[in-house]
């Protein structure tokens, strides 16, 4: 969600004002998400780098991200969302991380959309955290080396029992990462737009979800083991 900051400077506001206009087209993604039956929705709001950011800045975001747990928490949960929060957790004030703890709690047994927003995250802390705690298993003896497979590695990422993200959609005009979900991005499909994130509204979304219907996901497979695949899939069916 790219663009805050630059939406609120061209109108002469402070970065603020961007970041607190961010939140409608966040609400707009859930609720279109959740209709239309996704199963997971990742949202990134603060990376491990944004600490670095004026602490005027830093600050304000995270009274934005208090206040809108607060408000949002029981329409979320009405709605059937399991909401959880994934990032490097100690920066975070007590009061945040309780906040965020509670909702966790309130939504863990709901069956709706899988809603995670990264919050003090970076793919490469994620990568680092889960190779420290398969490294210390090892080192104790609990774990054999042979056992620590692709499978039992994402286990211990943040998105565990989460499916790899189909689509990414990255606004702002930028064409990169930037430390998102960098294991689990591997095969998914990039969507870059230009529009400024407190513009994003419903028909961008249907447009990248549109643009996405379109691409043809071959997995390191070859176009003819593809149509091998789905002729088979055809005959099952019929
Ligand atoms: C994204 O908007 C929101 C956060 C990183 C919190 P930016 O704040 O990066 O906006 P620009 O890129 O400066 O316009
Ligand atoms: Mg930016």
């Amino acid at each position: 969600m790219d663009g805050n900051g630059r939406w609120a400077e061209s109108r002469g506001l402070p970065r603020h004002a961007g970041h607190k206009e961010g939140v409608r087209p966040v609400r707009m993604c859930i609720e279109e998400c959740a209709r239309r039956g996704v199963e997971a929705l990742t949202v990134f709001a603060f990376s491990s780098e944004n600490w670095a950011r004026p602490s005027v800045e830093v600050s304000s975001l995270m009274q934005l991200f208090l206040e809108a747990i607060d408000r949002e928490v029981d329409e979320l949960h009405k709605n059937k969302v399991r909401m959880r929060f994934i990032g490097d957790r100690h920066a975070l004030s007590v009061k945040l991380q309780a906040r965020m703890a509670a909702t966790e709690q309130l939504t863990a047994a709901n069956s709706g959309l899988k809603l995670q927003v990264a919050v003090s995250y970076g793919g490469r802390w994620d990568i680092l955290q889960a190779t420290k705690k398969l490294s210390a298993a090892v080192a104790s003896g609990a774990m054999a080396l042979e056992a620590v497979t692709e499978e039992v590695f994402s286990r211990e990422l943040m998105l565990s029992g989460v499916p790899d993200p189909d689509l990414f959609i990255r606004t702002g005009g930028d064409y990169r990462i930037s430390n998102f979900l960098l294991w689990n991005l591997a095969y998914t499909e990039l969507h870059f737009c230009d529009t400024l994130w407190p513009d994003f509204d419903k028909p961008h979304l249907e447009n990248a979800l549109r643009a996405f219907a379109m691409r043809e996901r071959r997995f390191g497979l070859t176009p003819g083991q593809l149509n091998v695949a789905r002729e088979g899939e055809t005959s099952q069916r019929a």
